[in-house]
């Protein structure tokens, strides 16, 4: 097509004509009636401002394959989060590739002899999967929950299980510290239990396991479990076609420039592809998997690093793949005007409130 009237737009992308109003205003377009024409580029920006791939050939077909599970460890402060893993990376694919000396790139893959794989987010990071969970489009299929058995359930432990509920993610248990002599793994399945976790030895279906990460005890059945809840999920992605992925960590290298950790959703990645994330936008200078080996591709669920970005993105920021410079340039401007829209109507809104507060 050459290029399509509001109306065309608005069935094909099931939106209103006013919000594609808005969404094209803040491309720097002004379309007055919904019978004018807009160009098929500009179509397409507002299609994927949408979350609506209107280009035929990608329309949600293509090979559909089984994809590792996307993990994040979430608990209480000093339960063991980071301890949980350390442990887990030294048996991972990064580990023994890079000779034991692994990167922080935040995220990495523990891989199976069963030759399966699971990728961990390296953050516990709340703020990123809220964020995540915001945009609708959580890469993490199972939460483990880590409670240390000495401590019991906390604040935290509640917390993280209200984000595992409301994002629809299953929980897998890990209670730690089971090393400890004061260890009392039984207390917490009862305050679990009385929480509202439908644990599995009490007739559930969420699993639980004793480990130790510092001791290193228990880990074989975590990882168990965990390609246990996987299988049981059976995670597929789209392979073929433009990649969609999440922002998972984001941070600036002195001599590399911008640098975000992203986790492919669907779709694959290509090396030298214009990309926007979030409001930021560049090309793909160079992709660099979990040993910090650079690779062309990205597909589903692997992390990789992301090289070439002009600006600092956020944790929980979207990638999009377009097809020209002068298109990432004119998503970003839209994007980062919206932005400041945003920020404005914030601002407006809460100094109404506080008026309001005040009276
Ligand atoms: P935050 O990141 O601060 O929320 O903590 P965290 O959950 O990452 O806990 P971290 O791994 O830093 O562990 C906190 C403390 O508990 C450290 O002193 C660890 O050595 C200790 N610890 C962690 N796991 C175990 C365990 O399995 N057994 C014992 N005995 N100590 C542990
Ligand atoms: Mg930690």
């Amino acid at each position: 097509f050459d290029g399509m009237t509001l109306i065309d737009l608005a069935k094909r992308t099931g939106a209103s004509i006013v919000a594609l109003q808005d969404i094209l205003a803040d491309l720097g377009e002004k379309v007055e009636s919904e019978f004018n024409s807009i160009s098929v580029d500009l179509a397409e920006l507002v299609a994927m401002e949408l979350g609506v791939n209107i280009r035929r050939m990608h329309t949600g077909e293509g090979t559909v394959e089984p994809r590792p599970a996307v993990v994040t460890v979430m608990g209480h402060v000093d339960h063991g989060k980071t301890s949980l893993l350390d442990s887990l990376r030294q048996t991972s694919v990064a580990a023994k590739e890079a000779g034991g000396i692994t990167q922080h790139i935040g995220a990495f893959v523990v891989e199976m002899t069963s030759g399966a794989s699971i990728t961990f987010l390296d953050t516990p990071g709340h703020a990123a999967f809220s964020a995540m969970r915001a945009r609708g489009a959580a890469v993490t299929d199972i939460v483990v929950l880590v409670v240390a058995a000495d401590d019991g359930v906390m604040p935290q432990t509640l917390e993280a299980m209200s984000h595992a509920k409301s994002a629809n993610v299953p929980v897998v248990v890990a209670i730690n510290k089971c090393d400890k002599s004061g260890a009392d793994p039984e207390r917490v399945r009862i305050q679990l239990g009385s929480e509202g976790l439908l644990l599995e030895d009490m007739g559930g279906d969420v699993q639980v396991v004793e480990i130790s990460a510092l001791a290193k005890l228990g880990l074989d059945k975590l990882e168990e479990a965990l390609f246990l809840q996987a299988e049981m999920m059976d995670l597929k992605a789209r392979i073929d076609g433009p990649a969609q992925a999440f922002v998972v960590e984001a941070r600036v290298d002195r001599g590399r420039g911008p640098l975000a950790t992203a986790i492919v959703k669907a779709g694959t990645l290509v090396s030298g592809q214009h990309i926007v994330v979030g409001a930021e936008w560049g090309r793909i200078r160079s992709l660099r998997d979990t040993a910090g080996n650079i690779t062309e591709f990205a597909k589903p669920a692997m992390p990789i690093e992301i090289e070439g970005l002009r600006g600092l993105p956020m944790a929980g920021d979207d990638v999009v793949v377009v097809d020209s410079e002068e298109r990432a340039r004119m998503l970003s401007q839209g994007r980062k005007k919206k932005q400041e829209k945003d920020r404005l109507q914030k601002i407006d809104e809460d100094m109404t409130e506080e008026a309001e507060m005040a009276e």
